[in-house]
């Protein structure tokens, strides 16, 4: 990958809190080409789910009534976490595995779908504050396979009782697939006994090397969610 291939985004500069300002976000699709891109297949990342040179993303407040929890391994999710950061006072809590995705695509692929064939999920190397002070909760994730990746899966069956009965607003970066199922699958699992207890925002969805360009798009959906929370 050439240096111009990767492009190193400063963003987050208007979230006050040291520990997330400051730490630029490196992206390694931004502004590929479609030919280039290939839609994400290809992507390499740090090998650290975007932590080699950075702490992972923690940003908790006393006061916010919102938080953005996301998992990324190659920076597109995590470029558009903090952009709706920016637009917003919510906190910030990255999701984090024990054992990080690899550098190489194929190699993060073969074990992804080893995962998904296994329903063997990977194991969280996070502390997650009690959530109960946060009414909307934004979800953010890579789409792998047509549905949730793996980090996400994880936290939701780890984590998701603490998210009932909460605004819940998905957002994704993809490789010009869409959604798929991941939020139907997101929903399924936040129900109990068979039952939702929250209300959705409808998902925002992004191209992974588009997060840049999509700024006016990605305010717009931010400026809903945080007019109906
Ligand atoms: C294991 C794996 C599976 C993927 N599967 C899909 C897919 O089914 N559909 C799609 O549109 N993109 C898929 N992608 C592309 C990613 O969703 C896309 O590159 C995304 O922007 C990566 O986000 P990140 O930089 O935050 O990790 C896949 C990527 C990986 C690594």
């Amino acid at each position: 990958m050439t240096f111009k291939e990767r492009m190193n985004v400063e963003a987050g500069s208007a979230v006050m809190d040291n520990q997330i300002s400051g730490q630029p976000v490196t992206v390694y699709q931004l502004g590929k080409t479609a030919s280039a891109w290939r839609h994400g297949a290809g992507t390499s990342s740090d090998g650290m789910d975007t932590n080699a040179s950075n702490q992972p993303t923690r940003r908790l407040t006393k006061q916010a009534r919102s938080i953005i929890i996301y998992f990324s391994r190659s920076g597109s999710t995590e470029l558009l976490a903090k952009q709706i950061a920016k637009e917003t006072q919510a906190d910030i809590l990255e999701i984090v595995v024990k054992e990080p995705y690899d550098s190489n695509y194929q190699q993060t692929l073969a074990r992804a779908n080893s995962e998904r064939e296994t329903a063997n999920y990977p194991e969280l190397n996070m502390q997650v504050p009690d959530l109960s002070q946060y009414q909307t909760v934004y979800l953010g994730y890579p789409v792998w396979a047509m549905t949730l990746s793996h980090p996400m899966t994880a936290f939701l069956i780890q984590y998701g009782s603490q998210l009932q009965h909460k605004q819940i607003a998905p957002f994704m970066t993809e490789g010009g697939y869409g959604q798929g199922d991941s939020v139907e699958r997101l929903k399924g699992m936040l129900k109990v006994d068979g039952r939702s207890t929250n209300r959705y925002e409808s998902a925002l969805v992004i191209d992974g090397n588009k997060v840049d360009r999509e700024i006016k798009q990605i305010n717009q959906w931010t400026s809903r969610v945080t007019q109906r929370d």
